[in-house]
């Protein structure tokens, strides 16, 4: 059963937006800056940055791609559209819309960010496999989340204070081989910022079709692990975005 739903997370979201920055944002500021270090992309290219927030990360996309923000929350989105006006960001696009029911077509996007949002939606997994359909075939998704640890004591720990996170508005219990399983993404390589971290930053391309099982589960337990880029089948499609903010 899901612990997270979107009508409650969009409301919490709300509240968090008026001390994120000040509080979780100062936590993460540095991983975000080396999530996107990540990004790799070429001018003229399309971003989604999926439960884009207060638009932390807004500032550190280039300015030669088109970003498109979606969120779900008009508290966060509200704290992003500040900074896209106070700092010009114009190449910046916000979107409010729920990252289950993603208003693209396929193959809209060259590059997919998600940070600290996959414990944050009701179904980890779906939100990774529609963040696949919207990617283009050579597309990447840069995704930064804290995992379940493989150390069980820890593990446990994360699963017995699970319910209280979820009352503040994330889940501390999903395990990165779960969410992947059923989907058609691969990773190329993982790294933590520092060796005890608990947020992991990941990037998968499409998966080779059939890539097998034990080659994720291997690279999942070697943070940094060598890549396994590969292509997988996407459709083509034109980008509609409906811009806000
Ligand atoms: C923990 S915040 C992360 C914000 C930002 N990515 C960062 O790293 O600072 C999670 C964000 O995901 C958004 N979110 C949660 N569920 C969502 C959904 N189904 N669709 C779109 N956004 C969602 C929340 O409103 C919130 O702004």
């Amino acid at each position: 059963m899901s612990a997270m739903s979107e009508p409650v997370t969009s409301k919490t979201y709300d509240v968090w937006s008026w001390f994120y920055d000040r509080t979780f944002g100062r936590l993460v500021k540095v991983r975000q800056a080396r999530a996107i270090q990540h990004l790799r992309a070429k001018s003229g290219d399309r971003v989604l940055d999926i439960g884009v927030g207060t638009g932390m990360l807004l500032p550190l996309y280039p300015r030669d791609v088109t970003v498109v923000g979606m969120d779900l929350s008009s508290g966060m989105l509200a704290k992003a559209a500040l900074k896209r006006a106070e700092l010009g960001l114009e190449h910046c696009l916000l979107v409010r819309a729920d990252a289950m029911l993603p208003p693209f077509a396929p193959a809209s996007f060259d590059h997919i960010v998600i940070t600290h949002t996959l414990s944050v939606v009701s179904d980890p997994g779906r939100l990774l496999r529609l963040a696949a359909k919207l990617l283009k075939p050579n597309g990447r998704i840069i995704l930064l989340n804290h995992f379940q640890s493989t150390r069980p004591v820890i593990a446990w720990f994360e699963r017995v204070l699970n319910p209280f996170f979820v009352k503040i508005g994330w889940r501390s219990d999903i395990a990165l081989e779960d969410v992947l399983s059923g989907v058609e993404l691969q990773i190329e390589y993982l790294f933590k910022v520092r060796p005890l971290d608990l947020w992991q930053i990941i990037v998968l391309t499409h998966s080779k079709s059939g890539a097998p099982r034990r080659e994720i589960q291997a690279a999942a337990r070697l943070s940094g692990g060598a890549g396994l880029a590969g292509l997988g089948a996407a459709v083509r499609g034109e980008l509609a975005v409906q811009a806000g903010g």
